[in-house]
């Protein structure tokens, strides 16, 4: 792929600040003049979008880690030959509300250890790693609690409960050891403006 555009994820356990974090971000970069899309997973596509209905209400139970996988592929394959890569063509910087990590650590470190498995299908199916990503790290018990305030009715995954949260946690910190370089740890329990200051200063340096 002739890449252009920056392509920019952030993660993290349910409720920890992704979601304000990757749109402060995204309103800074349009303000500033930088060609800039906001998108998310899962969905950024209508076809992904209905599939995130699919999996994000519900019971918990409703479908296996290996199920899980497959429509989350399937859907991420949608955003990326629909959203993601024209927006990269078009030299545009990806503000992109989760991605592949998310997959390794909910269906690849949770209720099984499938993470051969997950990397397999990505290798096939999608292939694409984002140029930077931010983890942003917060106590699951806090973040459970703002996650599920929200009555959001896409709660399938908090409602797999803390423990859950906690395993999510782990796996996240380990993607940041196993990918040094392009996964940044950011403490999110700080004010949304304090951490986006940490974020910018991590990103703004690859945009400029
Ligand atoms: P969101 O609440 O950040 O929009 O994400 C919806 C839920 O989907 C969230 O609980 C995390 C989960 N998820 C996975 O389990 N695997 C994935 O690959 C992605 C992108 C999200």
């Amino acid at each position: 792929m002739a890449q252009k555009g920056r392509f920019i994820t952030f993660e993290g356990i349910d409720g920890c600040g992704k979601s304000t974090q990757s749109r402060l971000m995204f309103k800074f970069l349009r303000d500033n003049a930088f060609p800039v899309l906001w998108t998310r997973e899962p969905g950024g596509s209508d076809g992904a979008e209905q599939i995130r209905k699919l999996l994000v209400e519900g019971e918990p139970g409703r479908w296996s880690a290996e199920t899980e996988m497959l429509l989350f592929n399937a859907a991420r394959r949608d955003h990326l030959e629909r959203t993601i890569l024209p927006a990269l063509e078009r030299g545009e910087t990806v503000i992109c509300d989760r991605f592949a990590d998310s997959t390794r650590v909910y269906q690849g470190a949770t209720r099984q250890d499938l993470r051969a498995t997950v990397d397999a299908l990505h290798q096939l199916m999608i292939g694409v790693e984002p140029d930077l990503t931010f983890v942003i790290d917060m106590e699951p018990t806090a973040a459970l609690s703002r996650g599920l305030e929200r009555n959001s009715g896409e709660d399938r995954f908090e409602d797999f409960g803390l423990p859950f949260q906690e395993k999510l946690r782990a796996g996240f910190l380990a993607l940041t050891q196993e990918f040094p370089d392009r996964c940044k740890l950011i403490d999110g329990s700080d004010t949304p403006a304090a951490v986006h200051a940490d974020i910018r200063a991590l990103l703004m340096p690859l945009l400029t």
